[in-house]
């Protein structure tokens, strides 16, 4: 079955041959995201703890980190969301991802010549995309409810007690699987440019995401102007 590619995937001859990974909005769109993430979470520990509270000093004090961190959330949600849409489909489960982290030990090992051609994602990389959104839906949500600012009066107190703890868990694990994505990232070695510069080289492609790159070839999606 020919895996469903999306509209700037397309391989560009010559030497070396490398393949469109992601569009300019599509980088601008998951940098925004970094950003507002990393932002949250300096804010939200200088919330958290008053061993942390220092952090305030980045953001003009107490009163304007509390001010400014839940509008920056909703930027993460708002920003990972339009980036989501963009991406899901390329993200959903398929059988070979058991087969790949059933093999989990030749990943980390380096023995990619014994794992099972793959899409655009690995089950790694789905379980972060999926995650994040599973998280962000929650941070949005326990967020809302304990906004005293706009919502105080339409929250009862238990509620909000609730939406504090489950906020506090939800932005904990987020942090934990942010590590881990940039770690990922900065581990697969020539992966970083794909964010950067919107492409990867063909080399990449063909040992990390081979079924990606033969999907591509078999439609043709070679770039004429090279
Ligand atoms: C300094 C921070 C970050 C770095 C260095 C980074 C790096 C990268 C890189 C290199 C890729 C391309 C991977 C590939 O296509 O194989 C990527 C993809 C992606 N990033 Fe990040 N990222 C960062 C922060 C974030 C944050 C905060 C989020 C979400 C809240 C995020 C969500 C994603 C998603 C969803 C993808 C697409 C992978 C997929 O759908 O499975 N990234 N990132």
């Amino acid at each position: 079955m020919v895996e469903r590619i999306q509209p700037g995937d397309v391989i560009h001859p010559g030497k070396p041959s490398t393949v469109g990974r992601y569009g300019p909005l599509a980088r601008l769109n998951h940098w925004v995201t970094a950003a507002s993430l990393i932002l949250l979470a300096l804010s939200g520990l200088a919330l958290f703890t008053p061993s942390l509270y220092w952090l305030t000093g980045l953001f003009g004090g107490g009163q304007n980190t509390r001010a400014l961190h839940p509008w920056i959330g909703v930027l993460l949600f708002v920003s990972f969301f339009i980036f989501f849409f963009q991406l899901w489909r390329a993200n959903l489960p398929q059988r070979v991802d058991w087969v790949w982290l059933s093999k989990i030990k030749d990943v980390v090992g380096g023995h990619e010549e014994r794992l099972p051609e793959l899409g655009k994602y690995n089950a790694g990389q789905k379980f972060i995309f999926w995650s994040m959104a599973g998280l962000i839906l929650v941070l949005i949500v326990s967020g809302v409810l304990i906004w005293e600012q706009y919502f105080a009066d339409y929250v009862d107190i238990p509620v909000r007690r609730i939406a504090v703890i489950t906020h506090s868990i939800a932005a904990v694990l987020a942090i934990c699987v942010f590590i881990l994505h940039v770690y990922a990232g900065i581990w697969t070695r020539g992966t970083l440019r794909a964010m950067t510069r919107g492409d990867v080289t063909a080399g990449w492609a063909w040992r990390h995401h081979r079924k990606w790159l033969r999907d591509i070839a078999a439609q043709k999606r070679v770039d004429p102007a090279e």
